[in-house]
């Protein structure tokens, strides 16, 4: 297994709109596994092939609190939303430090393919459900940011450029 960089944001790669995955292969587990462990060691709830810079569609995700449930969707689909919505403090592992609150489903039914390549369908609510629908975002191309006004999305962008450049002149 190995440690994945990601791409952070304004990275204009993070606006890729990601292709379907083709076929669940040896390639694909091993990618499965890859983004996994860079998730638990970035201590994130949830990780998008988007944010290191894999242009298909795969998420996986952890909201377990022992850490030890990792949940993998290949191809999601939401297939049933409520109309209920719920605000949520979100974070992002392409924003790191940076916490807003964002208005989503409060609940969804996701149709994925799992690591083994089998279909399944989970009800997700709570943490799952924002998880789902932050990391389905980020293989549209879209990062939870652009839901925030305009004002505190430049000062964001501002504050990430500039932790890259200091991050830069360190190494
Ligand atoms: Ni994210």
């Amino acid at each position: 297994m190995a440690h994945l960089s990601i791409l952070r944001y304004p990275d204009p790669r993070l606006h890729t709109v990601a292709k379907p995955v083709a076929a669940v292969d040896e390639r694909i587990r091993r990618l499965v596994d890859d983004m996994l462990e860079t998730m638990y060691a970035a201590d994130g709830v949830g990780l998008a092939a988007t944010q290191v810079d894999v242009h298909e569609r795969l998420v996986v995700i952890d909201t377990s609190p022992e850490r030890d449930k990792p949940l993998v969707l290949i191809n999601p689909e939401i297939i049933a939303r409520s109309t209920e919505l719920a605000v949520a403090e979100e974070g992002c592992l392409s924003v790191p430090q940076v916490y807003d609150k964002v208005e989503r489903h409060a609940r969804v039914t996701v149709r994925a393919l799992g690591r083994d390549g089998q279909s399944f369908e989970l009800a997700a609510e709570g943490l799952t459900a924002v998880c789902v629908q932050h990391e389905m975002d980020h293989l549209l191309g879209k990062v939870f940011v652009e839901y925030l006004s305009a004002l505190k999305r430049e000062r964001i962008r501002t504050k990430m450029l500039k932790k890259t450049r200091e991050e830069q002149r360190k190494t």
